[in-house]
């Protein structure tokens, strides 16, 4: 059993002390159903394609097509995981995105009706590069903290584009991670240890103009790489924790071969046996993203459903830290702690036989997809039915219709 230190103190309105347990309850992710071939994609660009697949460490590039952009993917990672109990609880849908379809009116709402949740709710959408979800996690615990009986749901949601043809490109992808969070969770109780360090810095952005990432590429690797030795360092002091206390990692991925940079960066500080111990999990981390892509706010939650679905000795009790990083730039190192039974809640099954179900385009009709565009002179566009659940049906009038 996860010990009493854990618990979170919050005293509340008249001034009880509450001690609980708050933390993910259940996780999912979705990835559109066709992909790219990364060494298929590097013949095209003329590279060796072992810059893609060993350099960066992808193997393959979820594609979106135009019937899925970030709020059907949003509902679709969300509904496999959700019970009508779920979604009379749930009374807070955060959606953290940087691909939003919007500038004023916030995803979630569409979301929320999409999934038929509690009318008596919040929705909100929140953004801060790759990081919104996080700062969505940590803003659900309080939440939780002050209604104990309530459930957030968190859906972090983006389609990575760069452009055909940029160094970019090969860093592209798209989907969605669903997490519900709530009291007594039975995945993992989310620790109150988060070290944020926030910088103005243009390593990675993109103007209300552009339907494309500008990215200084370098620098915002530095960046990445910085930030993580800066929170690294002030959680070590804060907390007295090691290397050592940590059964695994997960990283945020941009690109798989990213994570690998930070994990190299922290393995001198413990000894051989560790070292061997975290890459492997690190191995296990990495098994989704690299067959998905990036999918920036998610590709860290990503990277933890890798982990747990794929590692084979995680146990209860065992402690994951999490790097989030979100360009502009925002850090964060924090951790999780597993809980007993968590295996039966994961979803394994689901995601492996989804990633085994996509179509493999070719690199022409990848290029096609990818141009295709919605009006944006108000004129009507119907869009044929796909197979997911959920998908974007059309637009009218200025406004997106989901089915
Ligand atoms: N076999 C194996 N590895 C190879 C290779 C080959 N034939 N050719 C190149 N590589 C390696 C390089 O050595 C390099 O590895 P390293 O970073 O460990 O040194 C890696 O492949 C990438 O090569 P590089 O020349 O740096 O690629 P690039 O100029 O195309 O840029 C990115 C790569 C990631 C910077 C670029 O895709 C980008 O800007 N992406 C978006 C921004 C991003 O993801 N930022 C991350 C922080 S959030």
């Amino acid at each position: 059993m996860i010990g009493d230190k854990l618990r979170y103190t919050y005293r509340n309105d008249v001034g009880r002390v509450t001690n609980m347990n708050i933390g993910i309850d259940k996780l999912h992710f979705f990835t559109p159903h066709v992909y790219v071939d990364m060494e298929e994609l590097a013949e095209a660009r003329d590279v060796e394609p072992a810059k893609f697949t060993i350099g960066l460490g992808q193997t393959q590039q979820a594609v979106a097509p135009i019937t899925q952009d970030p709020v059907s993917m949003a509902a679709n990672a969300a509904w496999p995981i959700l019970t009508d109990d779920d979604k009379e609880a749930i009374d807070f849908i955060i959606v953290g995105s940087e691909s939003g379809v919007d500038q004023s009116k916030a995803m979630a709402v569409h979301v929320h009706q999409l999934l038929g949740i509690n009318p008596f709710a919040r929705a909100i959408e929140m953004k801060e590069a790759c990081y919104a979800a996080t700062v969505g996690l940590q803003t659900a615990v309080s939440h939780i903290a002050r209604h104990p009986e309530s459930k957030v749901l968190v859906i972090a949601t983006d389609i990575a584009r760069y452009g055909l043809n940029t160094s970019g490109e090969s860093t592209q992808g798209a989907g969605a991670v669903a997490m519900l969070i709530s009291k007594d969770p039975r995945v993992a109780v989310i620790n109150d240890d988060a070290v944020s360090y926030t910088g103005d810095i243009y390593d990675f952005w993109r103007p209300n103009y552009s339907t494309y990432a500008q990215v200084d590429g370098k620098f915002s690797n530095e960046q990445y790489l910085s930030y993580l030795e800066t929170v690294w360092t002030e959680y070590k002091k804060r907390t007295n924790k090691t290397l050592a206390d940590f059964k695994a990692l997960a990283f945020h991925l941009p690109y798989s071969k990213m994570g690998l940079k930070g994990l190299r960066q922290l393995l001198p500080e413990v000894d051989e046996a560790k070292q061997a111990a975290l890459t492997e999990q690190f191995e296990a981390s990495r098994v989704y993203n690299k067959r998905v892509g990036n999918i920036y706010t998610g590709s860290l939650y990503l990277s933890l459903i890798s982990l747990l679905d794929q590692s084979q000795d995680l146990q209860a009790g065992d402690t994951i830290a999490l790097y989030s990083y979100g360009s502009g730039a925002v850090g964060e190192f924090f951790s999780i702690t597993l809980v007993e039974g968590f295996k039966d809640m994961l979803a394994d099954e689901s995601h492996q036989a989804m990633l085994d179900n996509r179509i493999q385009l070719s690199v022409a009709d990848y290029e096609l997809i990818f141009q295709e565009e919605l009006p944006t002179d108000g004129s009507q566009l119907v869009l044929s039915e796909d197979e997911e659940q959920f998908q974007l049906a059309g637009v009218e009038d200025h406004k997106r219709l989901y089915k």
